[in-house]
């Protein structure tokens, strides 16, 4: 029989996991995230479908070694989407068993849980009929399944956490707020890796958790190491030590040097062709058995996909120059591109760049290009500091992340970009530090259409222009 192999001392048969509510809870950095990594990447090894809700753009690494389609608004995404295709895709994912990452960490919160709520409730609906093993991961769980609030959204999440097990859909819960999760949900888990705590509230939730008295509670508890957590299923109770992902941990806690990016697969033409056909009503699902919420789409509305070669020209943020995504731009968002891009047409992604005036995008790529004929050290100084707004850095922080000597650093200051409101400059105990500041900047360099753009215009050409820098370094 098949086994997920978590741990030195810890094996699961498959069978177990099949609709089970997993619950993994646990202090920042106690190693939750690496837990549920090591859980979906042994799912993946056994092909089981999978969708994970993705809040911080941890998961993409996946693709070292599996076929799994990123989705949503993220740094990392192979396909830009909002809330409209979000149906579309959850079809796709579980009729065909396409594993789906939907990174959300890009998104409003009110459009992230559009967004969610959109894709939970189509595989809910979907897997009544299909009856198929299924996985969700949730992030931050505590975000969708608050204790003492109802929403729509977490009216969904609980009936898949405690009723999905008859529907074939499991669910791997991770937060690192245990006393905020509802309980109704945790006490149902029939599994739990429970991480370090520290906090009285979430010791009291560990207490009703573990069948333990307090202080022996206490004791196991604050003894736990990196990776190390109470597995609980039944009468099995007891401290195991979880692997390190194999695959590279987008979470990771950055260490004193360049971070080397890893080589991802590509996604398969058939599976974006499969979601495109499932999105425009193509060879879709028939129409009964498609869920109520699910709207009506325009087939004119077609987009086309980014290719390799547009990564090349560095429009789009992805490091090392790895070819990975496919992501979906409107043809307003870069007429240029559209015209010279011959792939097949995809999906549509509305929202940011399609509600921008095109005065707007030709001036944004006037600015870009201009920005593209600074050295290679500034280039990649705005790279890197785009993708950390709005942590600032000493010039020695950034010389070792964006690999470059410190004395260049030192000696070519970026005046120019310091000039123009780009990057600050200040000088403090630590040394030299630089930050980027890309909304006041966007704000003086779009003065004359801040009316036009209005608040949501103006956080999507911030997120233009953070993807377009994030680029430069091609
Ligand atoms: N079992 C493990 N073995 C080795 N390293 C680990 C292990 N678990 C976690 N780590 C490392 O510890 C760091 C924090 O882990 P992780 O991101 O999983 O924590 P987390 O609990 O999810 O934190 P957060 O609440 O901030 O999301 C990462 O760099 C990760 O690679
Ligand atoms: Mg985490």
């Amino acid at each position: 029989m098949r086994t997920l192999k978590l741990g030195p001392d810890i094996t699961l048969p498959l069978d177990e996991v099949i609709g089970q509510c997993v619950a993994i809870l646990g202090i920042r950095g106690s190693g939750k995230s690496n837990s549920a990594g090591v859980i979906f990447e042994e799912l993946l090894a056994a092909r089981y479908p999978l969708s994970i809700i993705d809040t911080d753009g941890e998961y993409f690494g996946l693709k070292e070694k599996h076929e799994v389609l990123v989705v949503g608004d993220g740094e990392n995404v192979d396909v830009e989407l909002d809330a409209e295709a979000a149906s579309g895709v959850a079809e796709v994912s579980l009729r065909e068993g396409v594993p789906v990452v939907v990174d959300v960490s890009g998104m409003l919160s009110e459009d992230r849980d559009a967004f969610v709520l959109e894709y939970l409730s189509t595989l809910w609906a979907l897997a009544g009929r299909l009856r198929k093993p299924y996985m969700i991961g949730i992030e931050e769980c505590h975000e969708f399944i608050p204790q003492s609030v109802r929403t729509a959204l977490k009216d969904v999440v609980a009936r898949i956490a405690l009723r999905g097990r008859k529907r074939g859909l499991g669910t791997v819960i991770i937060s690192q707020r245990s006393a905020k999760v509802d309980k109704d949900v945790l006490t149902q888990a029939g599994m739990l890796f429970l991480h370090r705590v520290v906090h009285e509230a979430d010791m009291r939730v560990y207490g009703e958790l573990l069948p333990w008295r307090k202080p022996e509670v206490k004791e196991a508890v604050a003894g736990l190491g990196l990776g190390e957590c109470i597995f609980l299923a039944g009468q099995d109770v007891r401290k195991v030590q979880v692997r390190k992902r194999s695959t590279f941990h987008g979470g990771f806690t950055p260490a004193f040097q360049p971070v080397e990016t890893p080589k991802l697969l590509q996604v398969r033409e058939e599976i974006l062709a499969a979601i495109q056909r499932a999105y425009e009503g193509e060879d879709g699902p028939p129409e009964a058995e498609r869920p109520a919420s699910r709207p009506n789409r325009a087939r004119s509305q077609v987009l086309r996909l980014r290719t390799a070669r547009d990564e090349a020209e560095g429009t789009r943020a992805q490091g090392g120059g790895v070819a990975v995504s496919h992501a979906l731009i409107t043809e307003e968002d870069d007429p240029e591109m559209c015209a010279s891009v011959s792939g097949p047409p995809a999906l549509r992604a509305r929202g940011n760049g399609g509600q921008l005036p095109e005065e707007v995008l030709r001036q944004k790529e006037r600015l870009v290009r201009r920005l593209s004929r600074r050295p290679l050290h500034e280039r990649r100084m705005m790279a890197f500091l785009a993708s950390r707004e709005p942590r600032a850095y000493t010039t020695t922080e950034l010389a070792a992340w964006i690999d470059c000597a410190e004395a260049a650093l030192i000696s070519e200051p970026p005046m120019d970009l310091i000039e123009l409101g780009l990057l600050h400059r200040e000088r403090l105990a630590r040394g030299t530090t630089y930050q980027i500041r890309l909304r006041p900047f966007v704000s003086e360099a779009f003065e004359g259409f801040l009316d036009e753009l209005g608040s949501d215009g103006l956080h999507s050409l911030v997120k233009h222009m953070r993807r377009a820098l994030t680029g430069l370094t091609s």
